[in-house]
């Protein structure tokens, strides 16, 4: 059962486009521990990873990729620690990535003894600049080494029974490989592993490992491969792009539409280089659209403060949703606006049957349990609606109309002469001083 309340926005004027819109969630994987801590400069210790793994689990992730198990000690350790200390809840599945090598495979299931709900994520690239800059491998080769790996993983996993172990593909550089090509790998991946059902589908997962392209491209190719895919009963197309051009949130929705089943991508958007796609912005965008997500931000505030604390970086101040300036207004046109259109809603009990509809604001910030800050903030460009707001909230001083003009000159000087932003009690002393002192 959610926490949250699922807004129920009709805030799109009723006239019918053409295109699709997307009307269910998808499956959501959270890859920070792995994609997103492999690029930190201070990865995170133990007890934070620890921290962060059990808030991705209070607020809804149910795949959770928690390492690369192979890759060091700490990485083997902290896996293991969350399957021997019994740390994770029933329903989630985590998950280990592995390169296609057979040390790495070994090493990888052993991560994984007495798990209950696990996905061993394999991967390898298939595109041309790969085959031939980094592994010197030919097609056929290619194809080999991942259906040699898919083998072992599947012999490896039927040895732990008792574990309802899964398994993930990924073609890495799916964006910059023949289309066809991947098709072929990954029916050959399918048929190896051999096991793939409607109710335990093996998850394809095709990476825009580097926005190379357009997010239409990228749609196109996930369509291709929906269309072709022999079997797409027993698979689960999965997304996973970074944001290389800036566009990684448009193309996840665009692919969605184009027939994908699951989204990997982080919170804040960390990641390699400009980082994986932004999962708080893709969740919060069909939120606001009225689908149920099954990821609770309703006390985003909480999340953004954790995530900032245990990784070390600071979320942009413009960040869609959660940024600290998300719902701010400064100037005075949209401050005015703000302040009729949050009165006229509160005036209506059923907030005239439209949901959350006010200017400038496109949710309610209340509802990401954003209702205590401050939406207008006073600067030499607020205006009268503006400060008479600020007054209003953090004084119970009402300000009546006619005098309105004139306050908002005195405030405004006041704020172009100390040359900054000014506090609300800045704008009670100039009220002050202006009107009541003399
Ligand atoms: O970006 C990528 O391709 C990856 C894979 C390992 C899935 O992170
Ligand atoms: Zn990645």
């Amino acid at each position: 059962v959610p926490k949250y309340v699922i807004p129920k926005m009709i805030n799109l004027p009723d006239r019918q486009w053409p295109s699709k819109s997307l009307t269910v969630s998808p499956q959501w994987c959270s890859v920070d521990m792995r994609d997103g801590n492999q690029a930190l400069p201070d990865p995170m210790d133990p007890d934070q990873k620890l921290e962060y793994f059990k808030m991705l689990c209070d607020i809804g992730f149910k795949h959770i990729e928690v390492g690369f198990p192979s890759a060091s000690q700490d990485e083997f350790d902290f896996f293991r620690k969350l399957i021997e200390e019994d740390l994770i809840p029933d329903d989630v599945f985590i998950m280990g990535l592995t390169q296609s090598r057979p040390h790495l495979i070994a090493r990888t299931l052993e991560a994984f003894k007495g798990c209950k709900r696990g996905i061993v994520h394999a991967y390898i690239a298939p595109s041309d600049l790969h085959m031939k800059q980094v592994f010197g491998m030919e097609r056929p080769q290619l194809i080999e080494t991942a259906v040699a790996s898919t083998k072992q993983i599947r012999e490896l996993a039927d040895a732990m029974p008792e574990s309802d172990v899964r398994y993930e593909f990924s073609p890495e550089e799916f964006t910059d490989t023949d289309v066809d090509f991947s098709l072929e790998l990954c029916e050959a991946v399918f048929e190896a592993w051999g096991k793939g059902t409607p109710e335990k589908p093996v998850i394809m997962n095709l990476p825009a490992t580097v926005e190379r392209r357009p997010p239409n491209h990228y749609a196109d190719m996930i369509e291709y491969f929906c269309r072709n895919f022999s079997k797409r009963d027993c698979i689960t197309v999965s997304l996973h792009s970074h944001n290389d051009q800036g566009m990684a949130v448009a193309a996840t929705e665009l692919a969605l539409m184009a027939g994908a089943d699951r989204v990997e991508g982080t919170l804040f958007g960390h990641g390699e280089r400009t980082g994986n796609v932004d999962l708080v912005t893709c969740v919060n965008n069909l939120f606001s659209r009225g689908i149920d997500t099954g990821i609770d931000f309703s006390d985003l505030a909480h999340v953004a403060q954790t995530v900032e604390r245990l990784t070390g970086m600071p979320i942009y101040y413009r960040q869609p949703y959660s940024g600290s300036y998300a719902f701010t207004a400064f100037s005075g046109s949209h401050q005015d606006a703000i302040n009729k259109g949050v009165h006229k809603l509160s005036e209506a009990p059923d907030r005239f049957g439209m949901g959350w509809k006010v200017p400038y604001l496109h949710i309610d910030p209340a509802d990401l349990g954003r209702k205590f800050e401050r939406l207008i903030r006073i600067n030499s460009q607020s205006g009268k609606g503006g400060i008479a707001w600020v007054l209003e909230q953090d004084f119970g001083i009402t300000i009546p109309k006619a005098m309105q003009p004139e306050l908002s000159k005195y405030v405004q000087g006041y704020s172009e002469s100390v040359g900054r932003e000014i506090s609300a009690d800045e704008v009670y002393s100039v009220f002050q001083n202006e009107f009541v002192a003399p």
